[in-house]
């Protein structure tokens, strides 16, 4: 693809090719994706990941659009979603609205995500008429994380109807897309079935419309906590470990920096 999927584009990729989704924060790393990804997502998830905070809760309005604008300078071909931070959208259809409008204004993004299934509906509909396309989160939504009480698998047994009923909520309320975390295989199978739009899956399915990773978390760089999930595609955290071990055990035997390291007085390129 030449420009950046719209979400009508992956909205028709329901049922295809699955959308290759991953979060970014910062710019190297939405350039590294851009290539790969049809969708790359500013997650809240951004305050455990790169700011050490014990939960999404304490993410910002003001860390998403840095993170945000941090990562459209870095995307070129993939489509960027920013997740609306706990507390800015949630009261009302306006003020999600007024939320939204000012991600996307100061971001760039095409594209905003937030969390709830049938209490957010209204919400949904009310941004899609008014120009925000929304993608949907529903099942384990770590916004909720103090009235779910932990991050357990949702929809196991009674409970899967529940989920359906968020997924289909938000379908009709105009979400052009929905992400599916840590529900068990069968019911994201269902869901995906009976939902007119794509499924996105994070600890739900290979038969979702899609897959998302916390980038941090496939490269082994967020070692914290480790979910199921969260299959490691790289171990680049202990290469950093290691890395900084060497160049500490070398300044202090005085063997960095080393002859081609270092200036000498007149040479030719000794300013380069
Ligand atoms: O914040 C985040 O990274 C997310 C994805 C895991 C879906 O919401
Ligand atoms: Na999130």
């Amino acid at each position: 693809k030449k420009t950046a999927p719209l979400p009508d584009d992956i909205r028709a990729m329901k049922g295809g090719v699955p959308i290759v989704s991953l979060t970014a924060y910062t710019t190297p790393m939405a350039q590294l994706l851009d290539p790969h990804c049809d969708l790359v997502l500013v997650g809240d998830s951004v305050g455990m990941v790169l700011h050490g905070l014990p939960s999404t809760l304490g993410v910002t309005l003001g860390m998403m659009i840095l993170h945000g604008q941090a990562v459209r300078r870095g995307l070129s071909r993939a489509m960027m979603v920013v997740d609306l931070p706990f507390g800015s959208y949630e009261e009302s259809p306006a003020q999600a609205f007024r939320t939204a409008a000012r991600v996307m204004a100061e971001t760039g993004a095409g594209a905003v995500k937030l969390e709830g299934g049938r209490g957010m509906a209204e919400t949904i509909a009310f941004l899609a008429a008014r120009g925000v396309p929304v993608m949907a989160h529903v099942g384990l939504t770590p916004q909720s994380i103090n009235t779910l009480g932990g991050y357990r698998v949702q929809g196991r047994g009674a409970a899967a109807d529940a989920i359906l009923a968020d997924a289909r909520a938000v379908a009709e309320a105009g979400a052009f897309a929905v992400v599916l975390e840590k529900v068990p295989a069968r019911l994201a199978d269902r869901i995906t079935a009976e939902v007119a739009i794509p499924t996105i899956g994070i600890g739900a399915s290979s038969g979702c419309d899609g897959q998302i990773l916390v980038v941090d978390d496939m490269l082994g760089l967020f070692t914290a906590f480790r979910p199921k999930f969260a299959k490691r595609y790289a171990t680049l955290g202990d290469d950093a470990e290691k890395a900084v071990e060497a160049y500490a055990a070398e300044v202090r035997a005085r063997a960095f920096p080393a002859a081609e390291h270092v200036f000498g007085d007149d040479a030719p390129g000794a300013t380069s």
